[in-house]
């Protein structure tokens, strides 16, 4: 009797320190201790990763994940080309460098520390199923940021998140075992489906992780070389319809699809509420406005709606996040003093210049698109800051400093730009309309290219500025007309057609601006590309016609002068061309400026003016 009562003991109590000692040993609870003096640590290894819409189908955003360049991930994922955008599901192979760390005197985890930045609506818990697909667990990240209240995190905070993995000991190594890539367990797996995909066996795979995996847990899987996968073929200029390869993948591609589609239904449901919203607004403004409602005021319309700032940490993916109490400092509380023009401000954060613009909800657009562009002639974004008081988001540019070319041709200014600068500033102009035509993945159009968005750094080369209106990918119609009278496509005006095309006619306005320094619409309303026509049609008198037109500050009498400028006039005629079809693209543009320069910079060849312009 009494052996049995403690039998019946012994057994409740082996149950309780077995219940106990699962709950401590439990690996995704705090992560998968080590000890140093096992393993060979640190050790560089892998990560097994899913590309998954909506916001890590390219290899720059899952690198800025895992803070490594998309060329380590490209290479032993097997992927050609590192600006061709994934399907969701496609496999990557992530590299990470492991390590075995010390927590307290009882505790050592290995793990691969990643820095994180803090958006709206993160928890430890989300970032580490949704971002992370459970490479690490909120427990884990709980116990690494032993600093950090879980409940209390502040947007722009930094945590760290213990990516598991581990390193192999030397009896592996000795066993050829050159590496255990994380891989966390889907519904859908066994061991030997996954010892198929890595090119390992069950048996191996057993050996590390034991028989007792529960899905999303995270296994390891050795093996002696790297997989090689096979990866789906996409086409690069739709990057929406993937052309599928693998057939296990359909459905999971389906899905993608779907969601994609439901995000763009959800955008359009966005920009038709802000129509929406926009037309009761101006309805309201009507009696105030009636006489210049110009579309050039669209973009001022206050249509804040604290919701969309949601919309826009969606987009927050690279950037640094500044405190709304660093750009009250810097600009003094926003203070005359620092004010460049319209919301633009400047001030020193850490002792550099920057340019701070506050803006309404077209934000997220803008650092979209921002997000996808990096050339030289583009005004490069460094940060951005949400303030949660006012729903306020501002952007932060780096400081360009001589201003606008519309300040440089149309004000008042002591100093003139020779032909020499204008041509630069027009080549300049050209090269970064193409980067963003023709080399960003889907296609940027501005739709505000004007003189005011165009400025001069230091050593008076241009970039273009101000992506608030621009638009990438599909919509070829647009339903409210924004850009800037003068500059503005008639195609646009009419149908509201957005091309390419229409950022080639706003060039050659510039282009005409560039030529006769006169503004592009005047006083009396007349827009600066309805007077070129007549200038180069007849070879009587056209010189003259044209150092008539042509800025007084460049009429110096260079006849090669004379020749590069008819040359940038004819440019510019060909730019404004009435039928978008025929008007020639930015590479066409870029080369003809080109020979400009030439033009100008070869004082030895005696060029024919009608040579030329016959072109
Ligand atoms: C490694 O260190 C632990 C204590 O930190 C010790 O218990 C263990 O025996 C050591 N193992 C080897 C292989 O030296
Ligand atoms: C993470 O951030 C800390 C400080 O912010 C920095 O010292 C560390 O180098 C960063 N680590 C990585 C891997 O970027
Ligand atoms: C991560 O695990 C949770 C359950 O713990 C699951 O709901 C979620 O879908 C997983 N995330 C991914 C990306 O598989
Ligand atoms: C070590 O850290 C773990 C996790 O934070 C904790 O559970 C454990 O009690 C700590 N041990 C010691 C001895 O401090
Ligand atoms: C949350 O954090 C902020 C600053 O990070 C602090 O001022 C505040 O007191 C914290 N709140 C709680 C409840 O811990
Ligand atoms: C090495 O691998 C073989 C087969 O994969 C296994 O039988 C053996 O136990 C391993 N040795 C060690 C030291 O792990
Ligand atoms: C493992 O899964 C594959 C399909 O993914 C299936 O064909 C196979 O029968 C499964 N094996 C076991 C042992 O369940
Ligand atoms: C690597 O990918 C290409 C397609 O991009 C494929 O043709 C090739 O077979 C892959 N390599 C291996 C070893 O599977």
């Amino acid at each position: 009797m009494k052996n049995r009562v403690l039998c019946f003991l012994n057994t409740l109590f082996l149950f309780i320190l077995s219940c106990d000692s699962q709950a401590v040993i439990e690996p995704t609870t705090s992560g998968y201790t080590c000890s140093l003096n096992q393993t060979i640590s640190p050790c560089q290894t892998y990560v097994y990763y899913r590309a998954a819409s909506p916001d890590y189908l390219d290899l720059a955003s899952v690198g800025d994940l895992f803070s490594v360049s998309r060329l380590m991930i490209a290479n032993p994922s097997n992927i050609s080309s590192v600006s061709s955008p994934l399907v969701p599901s496609q496999s990557l192979l992530v590299p990470i460098q492991c390590s075995c760390n010390r927590i307290n005197s009882s505790l050592s985890i290995s793990y691969a520390g990643l820095n994180y930045t803090i958006k709206k609506d993160n928890t430890f818990y989300l970032v580490s199923s949704i971002q992370f697909q459970n490479l690490t667990s909120y427990q884990s990240v709980e116990v690494v940021n032993p600093s950090l209240v879980p409940t209390n995190l502040s947007i722009g905070e930094n945590v760290i998140f213990p990516i598991f993995c581990k390193c192999p000991d030397k009896a592996q190594v000795e066993n050829q075992t050159k590496y255990l890539i994380s891989y966390v367990f889907q519904p859908f797996d066994n061991f030997s489906s996954i010892a198929r995909k890595f090119g390992s066996t069950t048996q191996a795979i057993i050996d590390v992780n034991g028989n007792n995996i529960k899905t999303f847990q995270t296994v390891f899987v050795p093996v002696s070389r790297l997989p090689v996968f096979t990866q789906p073929v996409v086409a690069a200029a739709a990057p929406t319809a993937p052309v599928s390869v693998k057939t296990e993948e359909n459905k999971d591609k389906v899905r993608g699809l779907s969601v994609g589609l439901g995000i763009c239904g959800l955008l359009l449901l966005l920009v038709c509420g802000l129509w929406g919203y926009r037309e009761t607004s101006m309805k309201k403004k009507r009696g105030k406005y009636k006489d210049e409602e110009k579309p050039q005021v669209i973009q001022k319309k206050k249509a804040v709606d604290v919701d969309l700032m949601d919309d826009v940490s969606d987009c927050l993916d690279k950037y640094r996040v500044f405190g709304i109490d660093e750009l009250v400092e810097a600009t003094e509380g926003f203070d005359e003093k620092w004010h460049v023009q319209g919301s633009v401000y400047k001030g020193y954060i850490n002792g550099i210049l920057y340019a701070i613009k506050k803006m309404k909800w077209n934000a997220c657009e803008e650092l979209k698109i921002l997000q996808k562009v990096n050339h030289g002639n583009l005004v490069k974004l460094e940060g951005f800051c949400i303030d949660p008081e006012d729903g306020n988001c501002y952007l932060i540019y780096e400081y360009v400093e001589n201003g606008s070319l519309h300040s440089w041709l149309h004000s008042s200014r002591s100093e003139q730009l020779t032909w020499k600068m204008r041509l630069r500033v027009a080549i300049d102009v050209a090269n970064g309309l193409q980067y963003i035509h023709e080399h960003t993945q889907p296609r940027v159009v501005h739709k505000d290219i004007k003189s005011s968005n165009i400025l001069l750094d230091g050593h008076m080369r241009a970039k273009i500025a101000n992506f608030g209106l621009a638009k990438s990918g599909c919509n070829a119609i647009t339903m409210h007309i924004v850009g800037t009278q003068g500059y503005i496509a008639p195609e646009y005006l009419t149908d509201g057609v957005v091309s390419t095309k229409m950022d080639v006619f706003s060039f050659g306005v510039v282009l005409l601006e560039l030529v006769s320094g006169r503004e592009a619409i005047n006083e009396e309303g007349k827009v600066l590309w309805s007077t070129v026509d007549g200038i180069l049609e007849k070879k009587d008198g056209k010189m003259e016609r044209l150092i008539e037109w042509m800025d007084d500050s460049l009429r110096t009498g260079e006849s090669n002068l004379l020749d590069s400028v008819a040359n940038v006039v004819s440019v510019a005629i060909a730019c404004l061309h009435r039928d978008p079809s025929r008007r020639p693209s930015m590479v066409d543009i870029v080369y003809a400026l080109c020979k400009s320069d030439d033009l100008f910079s070869d004082l030895s060849q005696d060029f024919s003016p009608g040579m030329i312009l016959a072109r």
